[in-house]
C-alpha cells in the first residue's frame, strides 16, 4: 500500500487581488515504510505540501489518499489519523506551547491518545536525543533551538506514528548531534516500519536519509529522484 498517494494536488494563497500557486502536483506517491525527500529552494511549497499531509493546511483541491484514507478538503484530521500521522515543524517554537514546561508537552500528547505515560521511558527517550531528563522542567524558551527540535522529535515519535514528516528535522543542529538524530530516525523506521517524508534544504541529508525524492520548484515537481539519482545529486554538491 502506499502511505500517500496523491493524484494531484493544488494550494493558492490569497496575494492581493490574485490568487497565488504555491502548489500544483501530480502523481506523487509514497510507498508504506520508505524514505521520501523533499528537496528545494526557499518558497517552492515544501512545508505546505507537508502541512496539507498533517492536516493543517485544509483550503486544497485534488485528491489525496493518506494511509489508505481520502483525505477531505476542509476537514481537520479524525479518528486514528491524528496519531498516526505526525510532524516535526521547521520551527518548533510553533508546536511547543510557550507556556507548557516541556513534560506537559510531552505528556499530553500521550494522553490525549490514550497512551500510558511513564517518566522513566521518556528520560531514555530524551537520552536517546542526547538530552538530559531535567530538560522536563524547564519551558520551551530556556532551551536552544537545537533542544527544542530534538524535544519536538521525542514527541513525535513517542505517538508511534505510521506518517512521520520532517520539516528540516535537523537545520538547527551541529553536525555531530545531527548525524546522531538522522541515524535514530533511520534504526526507528527501520524497527517499526513507519514511512518518513524529510524535507530538507541539504540534499545530503536526504541522500543519507531516503530512498526517493523529488525536486520541488515553484509548488511543481521539476524531476523526480531514485537513490542513484538522490546520491549523484548529492556528489555533485559539496557539503
Ligand atoms: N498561509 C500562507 N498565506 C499566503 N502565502 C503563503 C502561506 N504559506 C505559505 N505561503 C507562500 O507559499 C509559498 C510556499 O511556501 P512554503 O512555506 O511551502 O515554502 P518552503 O518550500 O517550505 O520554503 P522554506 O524552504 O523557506 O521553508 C511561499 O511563496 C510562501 O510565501
Ligand atoms: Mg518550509
Amino acid at each position: 500500500m502506499n502511505a500517500v498517494d496523491i493524484g494531484s494536488l493544488a494550494v493558492n494563497f490569497k496575494r492581493g487581488a490574485s490568487p497565488f500557486s504555491a502548489l500544483d502536483l501530480e502523481d506523487l506517491r509514497v510507498e508504506e515504510g520508505e524514505c521520501f525527500g523533499l528537496i528545494g529552494g526557499s518558497g517552492s511549497g515544501k512545508s505546505t505540501l507537508l502541512r496539507v499531509l498533517a492536516g493543517l493546511q485544509r483550503d486544497w483541491s485534488g485528491g489525496v489518499r493518506l494511509l489508505g484514507r481520502s483525505l477531505e478538503v476542509k476537514r481537520a484530521f479524525t479518528g486514528s489519523l491524528r496519531r498516526e500521522v505526525q510532524m516535526v515543524f521547521q520551527d518548533p517554537y510553533a508546536s511547543l506551547h510557550p507556556l507548557h514546561r516541556i513534560r506537559r508537552s510531552l505528556r499530553e500528547p500521550r494522553q490525549i491518545n490514550g497512551l500510558p505515560f511513564d517518566e522513566r521511558s521518556l528520560i531514555a527517550s530524551l537520552d536517546q536525543v542526547g538530552l538530559p531528563g531535567e530538560v522536563l522542567d524547564r519551558f520551551p524558551h530556556q532551551l536552544s533551538g537545537g533542544q527544542r527540535q530534538r524535544v519536538a522529535i521525542v514527541r513525535a515519535l513517542q505517538l508511534q506514528p505510521k506518517l512521520l514528516l520532517l520539516d528540516e528535522p535537523t537545520s538547527a543542529l551541529d553536525m555531530t548531534v545531527q548525524a546522531e538524530i538522522l541515524n535514530l530516525l533511520q534504526a526507528r523506521r527501520q524497527d517499526t516500519g513507519m514511512t518518513m517524508i524529510v524535507v530538507s534544504h541539504d540534499i545530503h541529508t536526504v541522500a543519507h536519509l531516503c530512498d526517493r525524492g523529488v525536486v520541488i520548484k515553484q509548488g511543481r515537481i521539476e524531476q523526480r529522484l531514485d537513490r542513484n539519482g538522490l546520491i549523484e545529486r548529492a556528489d555533485g554538491q559539496a557539503w
